[in-house]
């Protein structure tokens, strides 16, 4: 036998047993993305490797250790470090809004896509190389009152998938006016206590302070005594999270503030947030997360332009959702097409196609084999009711019901109708 190939490290297939939940959850992005207003946006799943390095920044993991590159044709130096798969899909969106010129519609644009993502990191439980993330954006909103209302978009979409305890997360790093002073300060603490870093926040030091914060190996009393980015807030960034924090509390949104919540990625301002289920707020565990990006757009070429947006998880949603015992129901029921004659294979599919014409969900047995093996087959598939054809053509029909072996001779055009609740 020839020797089997396995799926690559750190992905997943969705089998069928899967797909319901996933296509659950994919109803309520469609539904929320339409209710609030979203348009849908597509971009590549690669793009120039310069975009993510500008984007998300050189220091973020993203670019620095996870990009997953890809190679031209003939694979040589230069063009494989042209393109790399989109570790996520905020700098795509912003690089087709600068391309297309998009500013010039009305403002504020809302946008949503849906997709697969990819980085090269090593993978954990709930941690992949590619996996697929819900996101939307608002371009040209500075907020606070859209900050609020993507946080409550976020727990509406958690409690719709049936996913139950979700917390939200909540901290403000700042803009361009005050992050200097809050990075200095950083700077300040952490230096003399270099030592007591891990080699990767040592490297965070030199590179972005900010990011010794999220550093999971940071001792917390270290992180207890380190300062805080609201402390250090200017008063235009005080006043846009003071007008976050009463609009969540007169959606009565509850929020939990978290000051090393810095964000892994490099071009967030002000507003952060990130979406735990209770009790699991480890860092590998994030379902969704997000916030403000006020410079980004013009980083990428664009004219200035507040934004914000968030990428939930659709992977980790839903394996949170099925440990909480949601989403196990089944689809909706199949009839199966089935014959008295073991060879009647045309008439099968004859009345098989005229009851999907009719828009009746239909599995046809294809096998020349006896009426038993065929009706065993279609329970064991999961029909709802056999249609038999008692002779080759069908002209005369029987419909059982395979839940509690009921049966009825009936015309063809009553099928649909009987099928009905
Ligand atoms: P992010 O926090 O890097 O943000 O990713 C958002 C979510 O994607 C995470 O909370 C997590 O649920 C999921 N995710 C990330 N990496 C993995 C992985 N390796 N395996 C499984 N799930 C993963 C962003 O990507 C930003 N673009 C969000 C955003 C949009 N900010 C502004 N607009």
């Amino acid at each position: 036998m020839a020797q089997k190939i396995s799926a690559p490290r750190g992905t997943r297939d969705l089998l069928p047993e899967d797909a319901l939940a996933w296509e659950r959850v994919e109803a309520v992005v469609r539904d929320l993305s339409a209710r609030y207003g979203f348009e849908r946006i597509d971009t590549p799943l690669f793009e120039r490797t310069e975009l993510f390095a500008r984007g998300l920044g050189e220091s973020s993991d993203a670019v620095e250790k996870e990009m997953f590159r890809v190679s031209g044709g003939k694979g040589s130096e230069e063009e494989l470090s042209e393109w790399a798969l989109r570790p996520e899909p905020t700098a795509g969106i912003v690089r087709a809004y600068v391309e297309h010129g998009l500013h010039v519609r009305p403002s504020p644009l809302r946008l949503w896509t849906m997709g697969p993502m990819f980085r090269y990191a090593r993978p954990q439980a709930g941690r992949y190389r590619q996996f697929t993330q819900w996101d939307v954006e608002v371009i040209g909103d500075p907020g606070p009152m859209v900050d609020a209302e993507l946080i409550e978009l976020a727990h509406r979409f958690y409690a719709q998938v049936g996913l139950r305890g979700v917390v939200a997360q909540l901290n403000s790093i700042g803009d361009g006016v005050c992050r200097p002073r809050f990075r200095e300060a950083l700077l300040a603490y952490f230096t003399p206590l270099a030592d007591r870093l891990s080699a990767d926040s040592q490297h965070r030091l030199r590179v972005n302070p900010l990011r010794v914060l999220d550093d999971k190996e940071l001792d917390p009393a270290l992180a207890a005594g380190a300062p805080k980015s609201l402390d250090y807030l200017c008063d235009a960034c005080r006043a846009h999270f003071d007008g976050l924090r009463e609009l969540l509390d007169r959606l009565q949104l509850p929020f939990a503030i978290n000051h090393r919540l810095v964000r892994g990625l490099d071009y967030y301002t002000r507003t952060t947030v990130e979406f735990y289920v209770a009790g699991r707020e480890g860092q590998q565990d994030a379902l969704g997360g997000g916030g403000r990006y006020d410079g980004l757009i013009e980083v990428l070429g664009g004219q200035p332009a507040a934004a914000i947006g968030f990428g939930l998880g659709i992977d980790r949603t839903v394996i949170a959702a099925q440990a909480q015992g949601a989403g196990g129901e089944r689809g909706p029921s199949v009839l199966a097409v089935v014959s008295a004659s073991p060879n009647a294979l045309a008439g099968r599919l004859r009345i098989a196609t005229a009851l999907r014409d009719a828009g009746v969900p239909v599995r046809v047995d294809g096998l020349s084999r006896k009426l038993g093996r065929q009706l065993e087959s279609a329970v064991k598939a999961g029909a709802g009711w056999a249609l038999i054809l008692n002779d080759p053509e069908g002209e005369r029909l029987t419909l059982r019901d395979l839940a509690s072996g009921e049966q009825r001779d009936l015309a063809l055009d009553q099928v649909p109708a009987a099928l009905s609740p």
